[in-house]
């Protein structure tokens, strides 16, 4: 019952990333890995295809590693494999696993009824999806892993886990440990228009990382603020969005300092934006160099990936091993 890995995460390999990706997603990993802890990270490239075309899937994925490692999961301390290079590991378990789940139980699944619901074109919820959560304890016990962090809309996937987790155990020995969700509170990251959450589908209120400079300087022009004196949603998750990537105290400072003067009622909403301005394209320009300097070493990807999926596979077959024997089934 003991752990083979400290801290697991998986990545959709979807596309552009956002600065709320980085902020919620990404950068709580770094503070983890900057504690000494080694995380084991991969691209769940197969999760990606229960609604995406695999080709587009496949064509997203150096780069989503290229992404990572460009904004600071550091590849000496970690590892990082992608899904399918254990696809025969990760279907095996997912096969024997899905049996201690019953299809009533997986239909109460949140993300999936959501999408089950009429006006949410339930045509398009593919019988891959209600496997989901299966296919993700596979990946946490495949790798025996103690600690997923992850947000809010991941929770009830990972008690499937747990679940899944405490019946084998019960019913076949004690194989697997019981995974914790380590919880990311959920940064309030609004559009900068203001309307929901920033996030892909609403591009013109989303600062991506692929951004070109202007693009970012246009965005934040139009970003909605608050009027002299008073605070709101939207002018506190600028601030969220600005300190988050700002690469020094100086310019937290002068952030705190320009909206200590806007609460004192001064016209200071203008100076705010060019600031943050700033901050944001400072990030994004170094991010880019280094993300493009990765891209262009396609070799170096996968040898990083290659040296992940050493580990990977290592913990998968053993454990695969241990649930064949615990079933009798070897
Ligand atoms: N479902 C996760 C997401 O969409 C990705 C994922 C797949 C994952 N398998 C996992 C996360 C295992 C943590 C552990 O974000």
């Amino acid at each position: 019952m003991k752990y083979k890995v400290d801290l697991l995460t998986g990545i959709r390999p979807t596309g552009n990333l956002t600065a709320a990706n980085y902020l919620g997603a990404v950068l709580p990993i770094i503070e983890l890995q900057s504690q000494g802890i080694s995380p084991l990270v991969f691209v769940s490239d197969i999760h990606a295809i229960t609604d995406k075309e695999p080709d587009i899937v496949k064509e997203h994925i150096y780069g989503i590693v290229a992404d990572y490692i460009a904004l600071g999961i550091d590849p000496q301390k970690a590892n990082i494999y992608l899904q399918s290079d254990i696809f025969g590991e990760v279907t095996t378990l997912t096969t024997l696993l899905a049996r201690l789940v019953s299809v009533a139980e997986l239909l109460r699944v949140p993300t999936l009824k959501d999408k089950l619901k009429k006006n949410a074109k339930p045509e398009m919820a593919n019988s891959l999806l209600l496997l989901y959560p299966v296919l993700m304890a596979s990946d946490i016990l495949l790798n025996k892993a103690k600690k997923i962090p992850v947000g809010e809309d991941q929770l009830a996937h990972m008690e499937i886990t747990r679940l899944i987790a405490r019946r084998f155990n019960k019913k076949y020995g004690e194989i697997f440990p019981i995974s914790q969700a380590l919880h990311i509170k959920s940064l309030r990251i609004l559009s900068l228009k203001g309307e929901g959450k920033m996030s892909k589908t609403n591009p013109s209120g989303a600062i991506f990382l692929t951004d070109d400079l202007k693009t970012v300087a246009r965005k934040i022009k139009t970003a909605e603020t608050a009027v002299e004196g008073e605070m709101n949603k939207k002018l506190e998750s600028h601030i969220l969005i600005a300190k988050g990537l700002a690469k020094t105290k100086s310019e937290c400072d002068e952030i705190d300092s320009i909206i200590k003067e806007h609460k004192n009622g001064k016209p200071v909403m203008g100076q705010f934006k060019q600031t943050f301005t700033l901050i944001a394209q400072n990030f994004i320009e170094d991010f880019q160099i280094k993300r493009s300097e990765i891209i262009r070493n396609s070799s170096y990807v996968q040898s990083i990936l290659e040296k992940g999926s050493q580990v990977a596979k290592r913990n998968a077959t053993e454990t695969l091993d241990d649930v064949k024997k615990a079933l009798k089934f070897n």
